[in-house]
């Protein structure tokens, strides 16, 4: 399948290669592009290497070998927000991430705000984060990423924590923000009913990508794969 131009890609990655130790191959010559302003999803079983992809992405691992390329800033989103949000409060927890961009403090609140508007949070921005429900927290993550004017936001199982109603939330509320900020997302999950909010998405399978492309033929695949 076409691969999009790596000009008007939000994420371009060739030839992407990963070892644990060199007996251990996770990625092994992975090539994928993300157009620019699109919402992807990554799939594949258990222990494929989809978290590991990801990392990657975010820089938080480094290649074996291969090029990776992203417009920045990037924001990333964890499985278990407990393991990402630091602060004691919602508006807090957005504020921290921008202590690095040498913004003023009138500019930060406006940020922090806007950010949390754009979640539903507004309400909630002195609430300590540890009365938050699951999606709440997801949400708040969310927040602190679109606050830095993230590009490209990564998201790995960020709904497989959550009860069916907030999964669906949180899916219709990614792709709105990927239509009206124009970000690049990619989203990792086990739960093919998301693919109907995705513009494609990519299968990993023995380390590589092993199909890509349209969400409701790779989901036809899979259904038909399971028994
Ligand atoms: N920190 C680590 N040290 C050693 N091996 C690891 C580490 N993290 C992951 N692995 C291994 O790398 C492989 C890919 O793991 P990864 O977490 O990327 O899979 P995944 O596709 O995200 O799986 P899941 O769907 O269960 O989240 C697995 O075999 C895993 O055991
Ligand atoms: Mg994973």
């Amino acid at each position: 399948m076409a691969i999009a131009a790596r000009e008007t890609a939000g994420i371009w990655v060739e030839g992407l290669s990963f070892a644990r130790s060199p007996e251990r191959l996770i990625l092994s010559d992975c090539s994928l592009a993300v157009p620019q302003g699109e919402f992807w999803m990554l799939l594949g079983d258990n222990g494929s290497g989809k978290s590991t992809l990801l990392q990657l992405l975010a820089g938080l691992l480094t290649p074996t070998a291969g090029t990776v390329l992203l417009r920045q800033p990037v924001g990333f989103v964890f499985q278990n927000p407990d393991r990402q949000l630091v602060m004691p409060t919602v508006g807090a927890d957005v504020a921290f991430g921008l202590a690095e961009l040498g913004l003023s403090s009138s500019q930060t609140r406006s940020r922090v705000r806007q950010a949390l508007a754009e979640v539903n949070l507004l309400d909630l921005e002195r609430r300590p984060i540890y009365a938050l429900s699951g999606g709440q927290k997801q949400r708040v993550a969310i927040a602190g990423a679109i606050a830095t004017d993230c590009e490209v936001l990564l998201l790995d199982e960020p709904t497989a924590l959550l009860d069916p109603d907030s999964q669906r939330d949180l899916v219709e509320r990614v792709r709105r923000l990927v239509n009206d900020r124009g970000i690049t997302a990619l989203w990792v999950t086990h739960r093919l009913g998301e693919l109907d909010y995705c513009d494609g998405a990519f299968l990993i399978e023995g380390g590589q990508v092993a199909d890509s492309g349209n969400p409701q033929r790779l989901r036809a695949k899979l259904m038909a794969a399971t028994p």
